[in-house]
């Protein structure tokens, strides 16, 4: 029986990780009305952070999305944490670090140890077994998957993934928080490979990778025909560097390593670039250059 009340009001949300997911997370929840608390044990990361949302919240305010006096409140509402201690008056804790499983593990049994008995407790992992990462959890039933896209603040889909662990109504109250204060749509899902998207589109990032690699057509050719040929936002290899090479690569190698589907082997050409440190967008270069 979960000691997550089912009517619990999410006021506070902590994220753990001030990354590209982490901020963009953040800045959805400000601008939903929710009180932010951003841990990160890295201090620059986390100014880094900060200052990224106050530019994107002014950025709004140019675009006439919302007030300049809205804007204000909104980045108000952040508090910024080196301490995970700081975290420790959530409602909802949401872990977004690196997707590497020991890590994860590591970070959510500390994310416990400092709540209390009636905080929900989500992961943004991409690909990892939500049912993996439960298994050290003393309260698993107010344990559950929190899937954002990339950029969070931005894509209108959140995957709400539960175990046979999660209570009905932890998940419920996840689903309106998602719905009512994020203004976006929560897709409520059971824990499988890659969920619904990723089982999805990393088959088809690395397919596009593949292609390239074959010399049958160029970067530019694939990407104008999903874009032209199938109104795709952006093409798959555009999509990658977006989303960071090595993140495709780590979803990647953890789908491949649950389901052994040739379909999601990193093919030659994406391990390379990742081999020499060309991570995408965000390092400058991927499959495009970004000077
Ligand atoms: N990082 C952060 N924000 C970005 C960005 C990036 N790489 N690229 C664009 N944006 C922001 C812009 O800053 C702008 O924000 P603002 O409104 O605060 O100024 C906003 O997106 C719109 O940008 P533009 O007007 O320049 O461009 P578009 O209208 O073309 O939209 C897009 C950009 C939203 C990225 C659109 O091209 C799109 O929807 N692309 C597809 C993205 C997608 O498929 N994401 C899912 C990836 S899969 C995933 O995340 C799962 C993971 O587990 C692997």
């Amino acid at each position: 029986m979960s000691r997550v009340s089912e009517t619990v009001a999410i006021e506070t949300v902590a994220i753990v990780g001030s990354g590209a997911m982490g901020r963009g997370i953040a800045e959805s929840c400000l601008r939903g009305g929710v009180s932010v608390i951003l841990h990160d044990a890295n201090p620059v990361a986390l100014e880094a952070a900060s200052t990224t949302i106050a530019a994107a919240l002014q950025r709004a305010v140019a675009k006439e999305q919302l007030s300049a006096a809205a804007a204000t409140t909104a980045h108000a509402r952040l508090i910024t944490s080196t301490s995970l201690e700081g975290i420790a008056g959530a409602d909802l804790v949401i872990e977004a670090v690196p997707e590497r499983l020991d890590l994860k593990l590591e970070v959510l049994q500390s994310i416990e140890a400092v709540v209390s008995a009636a905080t929900v407790i989500a992961s943004n992992t991409s690909s990892i077994p939500i049912t993996r990462l439960s298994v050290p959890f003393a309260d698993p039933s107010r344990f559950l998957g929190l899937h954002f896209f990339n950029p969070a603040s931005k894509m209108p889909l959140v995957e709400v993934i539960s175990t046979l662990e999660t209570a009905v109504g932890v998940r419920d109250t996840l689903d309106r928080f998602v719905r009512d204060r994020l203004g976006k749509t929560p897709l409520l899902v059971t824990d499988r490979p890659g969920f619904v998207v990723n089982a999805l589109l990393i088959p088809f990032l690395l397919s596009a990778a593949r292609m390239l690699d074959s010399g049958y057509a160029s970067a530019e050719a694939i990407d104008e025909g999903m874009r032209l040929g199938c109104g795709h936002p952006m093409g798959p290899l555009r999509l990658s560097d977006l989303v960071g090479l090595d993140v495709i690569c780590e979803a990647a190698d953890a789908l491949y390593g649950e389901t052994k589907d040739a379909a999601v082997i990193v093919p030659n050409n994406l391990r390379r670039l990742l081999e020499r440190g060309h991570l995408g967008q965000k390092s400058g270069r991927g499959f495009y250059s970004y000077a």
